[in-house]
């Protein structure tokens, strides 16, 4: 959690006058990967890890940027948009003033000053993050209630015009609206979002950075996206009625996906069987029938490193590790993959233990000392105080 009193000081310092505190967490996905861009179903949490981002209103239009983290400053002027895609971190917000702009929202000059411990890289969406938080304290000082879909919608916008990563909308939907205690279902296509409480009393959700991003995350999972829509295009000579592979049904898969070319066919079969894995792990979270949310989560696992070609030599080591301890109900990479982290279900006795193991096995295989943490499903986006 960021130190709130902290981050208004600094602020404080630096601009001379008093800012306003607004937060948006980054998420672990607990299954449905690789669906959202489908029209598919995703089941995350946003998780205790945050971007706070502290703000004041100025006169102009100007938006000057301070972050923490990078320990460096920038702006951005909201009547000319500057160069998209420079590959920094301002593309995130500059991206998202412009999308909100775009959108009919009111966003005016301000300040703004941003920490967060949600690390670039580690596969928990410090973007999606730092969007909805820059957002949020963007229309907060223009006096705006923003609405959290229109948000969502506006962090994804930036995504794919500012940054070049033709991202879905789950990361941001689950950081507008994330419920403590509860994991979400995400219908993808109609943006619905019904949360499903998650037993926290018995079981805890661990995470593990494998501390590993491999250069070809961001391209492949474009290169995936296109894979996915050329599927759609060669299906639809049988099923003309579909418009995105969440239409394809496992029947109509067994029966027109064999004629599909590979890769395409594998990267099909991964989005279809993963849509109904998720639907099930939600009904099976909410009865209360963890060991079969477990086993769906071994077999995404299996899915997204065979079918779909995501995962990676560490985080692979990294699931193996954790299937095979004792409290393990399940594992699976989480997140767009290529590197980043893993999620597992344990339960709450085996916790302590189970952590020890992973850090050590992984680093005993990899030479690598992996970042595990137990995480609890928390609150989406919101405005807070300093104390
Ligand atoms: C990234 C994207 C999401 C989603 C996942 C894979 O996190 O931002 O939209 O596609 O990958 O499930």
């Amino acid at each position: 959690m960021i130190e709130r009193q902290t981050l208004w000081s600094e602020f404080r310092q630096r601009y001379g006058r008093a800012p306003r505190l607004f937060r948006a967490p980054g998420r672990v996905n607990l299954i449905g990967e690789h669906t959202d861009y489908n029209g598919g179903f995703v089941l995350p949490m946003a998780i205790d890890l945050e971007t706070v981002v502290a703000a004041a209103p100025r006169a102009d239009q100007k938006v000057r940027v301070y972050s923490l983290n990078m320990n460096e400053g920038a702006e951005f002027d909201l009547e000319n948009p500057g160069t998209p895609q420079r590959g920094m971190w301002l593309d995130y917000v500059e991206g998202v003033a412009h999308a909100l702009l775009s959108s009919g929202m009111r966003v005016i000059g301000a300040d703004l000053m941003i920490s967060s411990d949600v690390l670039p890289g580690c596969g928990l969406s410090s973007s999606a993050a730092l969007e909805v938080a820059s957002g949020l304290a963007l229309t907060g000082v223009a006096g705006e209630d923003v609405d959290p879909v229109q948000l969502a919608l506006a962090g994804q916008q930036a995504e794919h015009t500012y940054v070049g990563t033709m991202c879905g909308i789950m990361d941001q939907l689950v950081s507008v609206l994330g419920r403590r205690g509860h994991a979400l279902l995400i219908d993808c296509r109609t943006l619905e979002a019904t949360p499903v409480p998650l037993d926290t009393k018995n079981i805890g959700v661990v995470v593990c950075n494998s501390m590993v991003r491999h250069e070809l995350a961001s391209s492949e999972y474009n290169v995936r996206r296109a894979e996915c829509e050329r599927g759609v295009e060669l299906l639809q000579e049988a099923l003309p009625g579909i418009s995105k592979l969440r239409d394809v049904t496992s029947r109509d898969f067994e029966e027109h996906g064999g004629h599909l070319p590979e890769p395409i066919r594998r990267r099909c079969r991964h989005v279809v069987t993963e849509n109904q894995r998720t639907l099930r792990a939600a009904a099976s979270l909410r009865v209360g029938d963890l060991d079969e949310v477990g086993s769906l989560m071994n077999r995404s696992h299996e899915s997204l490193r065979d079918d779909y070609e995501v995962s990676s030599a560490e985080l692979d080591a990294l699931v193996e590790i954790a299937q095979d301890c004792e409290g393990v109900l399940g594992s699976r990479m989480t997140g767009g993959g290529f590197g980043g982290s893993t999620v597992s279900l344990v339960h709450r006795t085996a916790l302590e233990e189970v952590t020890r193991t992973i850090s050590t096995a992984y680093e005993e295989r990899t030479g690598i000392t992996p970042k595990v943490f137990i995480t609890e499903p928390g609150d989406g986006m919101q405005e807070v105080s300093r104390d």
